[in-house]
């Protein structure tokens, strides 16, 4: 791989100790690195090199050091250079400017940078300028690369500033913009459970999928992020982006070929193929809610509206479900049905596929259940795996037919861990290879489906939030949403294999 220096701004806030240092001391120590490499942290606070190396590597408590013995975790150290920098203000990046020409002297990194914006969405217009300023987009002696964490934007208007404004200095192939569930295996697996296989694609479109259901739960609240989440909710926080994403792995047509433009445009096409919300249809098929305290486990947990830096009258969703239709070809008429929620029963996130029942119901008499419930699942975490449900013949006289699940768990293809989502992406921002990062136009497209919930949100507060209790899976409207004709939602457990009945939770 090329050289290079990665600066991180925010270099001192919890996404570079919870993720990104833990994610590029993997990549060392996998020897996935290039040789010539160093990391520049750059934020407010006033630390030396050795302060900086202490407090996001060697005390970091999000990293585990079993089994790395200290030259290897000394050679890292001494990889890591800090600078402070007031950055809001742009005549103080001359310091970063002489640091990264320094540095780059050192290491012979070829003027190769990566700026990775971990700081508040405030300065994702600011830095990008104010590095402008200082020539530090120029690629005249070797690439640059900057990558925006999430959320980008706030709204469509907002996100269509930050893209042009951020375009003024960085070309569209220069920005990588960072959706951590893209960096997912099991959300990459989609695309080859679907493309490198004969046998699903025949069957991956309206004339055999009844409905499409996604959920991501999370058991745990919102913690000391109430300041943040209460302007976010989760529309912004998890559904505009990461579920949305995940929806066009499961919808979009096959790429001609598997390069970022390819799957890049593919996704833009889906993102334009969602059928737009009427008024009526947030009313009827958007449902959000948020969590009360409640008993979860024998253990008081508070209501959201408890939580610190969340105001007492706090409408801020923290569960939302929604049904939506893809008008196109392949998809016209089949529901897809997404839900995401804080204090649920779990932590769980998967796809499920619920497919078309025969034509004629040959067993139905003799048959314990009505019919085999034919559901693939794609289990993205945890247990991540694979599961389909298909009906067999019970041993025995007469036909009596029983649902079982085909299982397969990843952790039977390998001993390695899988790697986490940010190692990934951050390798592949490295190599310059962008297919697992969100383009501009499809941020957008995503941002303008969402739109009309936020509008009416906003303006219509007749629209109910309804309570749900910690522990639970949301509000029951949800339920109604499915038709209840067939099924409901698959209310996962941790374990790829069980639903419903016996939880580990
Ligand atoms: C983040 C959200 O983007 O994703 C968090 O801001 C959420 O609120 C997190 O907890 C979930 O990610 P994961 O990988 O744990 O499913």
């Amino acid at each position: 791989m090329e050289p290079l220096i990665f600066v991180i701004f925010g270099a001192s806030g919890d996404l570079a100790r919870r993720k990104l240092i833990p994610a590029i001391f993997d990549l060392h120590k996998s020897g996935l690195l290039p040789e010539n490499f160093a990391l520049l942290g750059v934020s407010r606070s006033e630390y030396s090199d050795e302060a900086f190396r202490e407090n996001v590597f060697l005390s970091n408590d999000h990293l585990e050091f079993n089994g790395d013995d200290d030259s290897t975790l000394n050679e890292f150290a001494r990889k890591l250079y800090y600078q402070s920098v007031n950055t809001l203000e742009s005549s103080d990046y001359g310091k970063v400017a002489s640091r990264l020409k320094a540095l780059d002297e050192q290491y012979q990194t070829k003027g190769n940078c990566i700026f990775y914006l971990s700081t508040p969405p405030s300065l994702y217009e600011t830095i990008p300028a104010c590095l402008a300023a200082h020539g530090l987009n120029n690629e005249k002696n070797g690439w640059r690369r900057l990558v925006i964490e999430k959320p980008f934007g706030y709204d469509l208007a907002s996100a269509k500033a930050l893209n042009s404004s951020v375009k003024r200095y960085f070309d569209e192939d220069q920005i990588y913009r960072i959706d951590h569930y893209l960096g997912k295996e099991t959300v990459q697996n989609m695309l080859v459970t679907r493309f490198a296989n004969g046998v699903f694609e025949p069957l991956w479109n309206r004339n055999y999928v009844h409905h499409v259901q996604i959920t991501s739960a999370e058991d745990i609240g919102v913690g000391n992020r109430g300041g943040y989440y209460n302007k976010s909710g989760a529309l912004r926080d998890m559904l505009q982006n990461h579920l949305l994403q995940v929806v066009a792995h499961v919808a979009m047509e096959p790429p001609i070929t598997p390069t970022a433009d390819a799957f890049r445009s593919e996704k833009v096409k889906l993102f334009r193929s969602l059928r737009p919300l009427s008024k009526e249809d947030v009313i009827n098929n958007v449902i959000r809610g948020q969590y009360m305290a409640s008993d979860v486990g024998g253990e008081m947990v508070n209501g959201y509206r408890d939580e610190e830096g969340v105001p007492k009258n706090s409408k801020t969703e923290t569960y939302v479900a929604m049904k939506f239709f893809v008008d196109n070809w392949r998809w016209s008429d089949v529901p897809f049905y997404v839900r995401t929620g804080k204090r649920l029963p779990t932590k769980v996130a998967e796809v499920v596929i619920t497919f078309k029942q025969p034509p004629h119901t040959l067993f139905k008499r003799e048959s314990s259940i009505i019919q085999a419930n034919n559901q693939l699942v794609l289990r993205i975490q945890p247990d991540e795996g694979l599961m389909l449900n298909v009906g067999m013949k019970i041993p025995g006289q007469g036909f009596a037919v029983k649902n079982v699940g085909m299982d397969f768990h990843y952790s039977e293809l390998t001993d390695a861990d899988v790697p986490a989502a940010y190692e990934r992406l951050l390798l592949d921002c490295m190599k310059g290879d962008a297919t697992l990062y969100a383009h501009g136009d499809s941020v957008e497209y995503a941002w303008g489906f969402v739109e009309p919930v936020l509008d009416a949100w906003k303006n219509d507060k007749s629209i109910p939030v309804y309570g749900y209790p910690a522990g639970s899976w949301g509000p029951n409207f949800a339920d109604d949403m499915i038709e209840p004709e067939r099924l409901h939602w698959r209310n996962p457990c941790r374990q790829l294999t069980s639903d419903d009945t016996f939880c580990q939770l």
